[in-house]
């Protein structure tokens, strides 16, 4: 451990796990706390966040878990508000939500590709216009949103709406790091390739595809130019790092944490 983010207070909206594991948001809030991190765990279901702030606390760390959707303008305002009132500020906001299913073009509604939509993007925009204020009042701020290679190109997969979403948030968070660059704050992405998580098991559909875990693990794994999946400690690593300090001049970027996945053609 070296303290590398003591005392800043970082946001990480959806900082649960929707099975048992370790999520990427998860692993998220562990490694800021690790760092010396004030974290306030924010997820739609609470019992998620405060599972997340029981490992934390577990560990030594300092989390607040708060229930919110970031769907809802009035629910970002109020954890907002109350990770100020607990710490005070805003250093960094961590933006860790994104959903998607197994749906093609064809069977997708349209109800569907508006939640996917709402989750994927427009709650990075709630999270940053409710932070931004505090981050430029203060001179300084880190935004860090988690998008995914298939932003990047397409894969497998048919869920058009979760590509196509992820591809908007990229270019959201770029136009954040270019729109405040000179205020002292940094905007970046990092895009997991192919991780070993919980998600896996729970995305509706996805274990279908494959059959079993066991075919599941062989074939994701096969697709990796490394052989082997990745997992929520490689992402959660990155983002540690883009938020601290030795990153101050890294702005904009769009990091790939997926074993070259993406240099590959096919
Ligand atoms: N696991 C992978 O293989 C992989 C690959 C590429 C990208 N990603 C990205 O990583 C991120 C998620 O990873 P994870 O492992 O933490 O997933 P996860 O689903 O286990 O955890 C995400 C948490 O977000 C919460 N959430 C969902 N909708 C919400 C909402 N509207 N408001 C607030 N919270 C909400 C869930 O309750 C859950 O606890 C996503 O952005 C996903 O697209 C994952």
């Amino acid at each position: 451990m070296t303290q590398r983010l003591q005392q800043r207070v970082v946001l990480v909206f959806g900082a649960g796990s929707c099975g048992p594991g370790w999520s990427n948001g998860k692993a998220a809030a562990v490694a800021y706390a690790r760092e010396g991190a004030r974290v306030v765990a924010i997820d739609r279901l609470l019992e998620r966040a405060q599972e997340t702030r029981d490992l934390v606390q577990q560990e030594g760390g300092s989390c607040l878990a708060l229930a919110g959707d970031v769907t809802s303008a009035a629910d970002i305002d109020a954890v907002v508000g109350a990770a100020q009132s607990a710490f005070g500020t805003v250093d960094v906001l961590h933006y860790n939500v994104g959903i998607s299913g197994f749906r093609p073009l064809t069977e997708l509604s349209e109800a569907a590709w508006e939640q996917t939509f709402a989750a994927n993007l427009k709650g990075a925009f709630l999270a940053s216009r409710r932070v931004l204020p505090i981050m430029l009042a203060q001179g300084r701020g880190v935004i860090t949103t988690i998008s995914s290679t298939a932003s990047l190109a397409i894969g497998p997969i048919p869920f058009v709406d979760y590509y196509a979403s992820k591809a908007g948030l990229n270019q959201f968070t770029r136009s954040v790091a270019i729109a405040y660059a000179k205020q002292g704050i940094r905007a970046n992405v990092v895009a997991p390739g192919l991780m070993n998580t919980p998600l896996l098991l729970e995305t509706p559909g996805f274990l279908d595809h494959y059959g079993t875990v066991e075919n599941m693990v062989r074939a994701r794994g096969a697709l990796s130019p490394t052989g082997a999946m990745g997992d929520a400690w490689d992402i959660a690593h990155a983002a540690v790092f883009l938020a601290s300090d030795e990153a101050r001049y890294i702005n904009g970027v769009v990091l790939p944490v997926d074993g070259g996945l993406h240099c590959r053609l096919g």
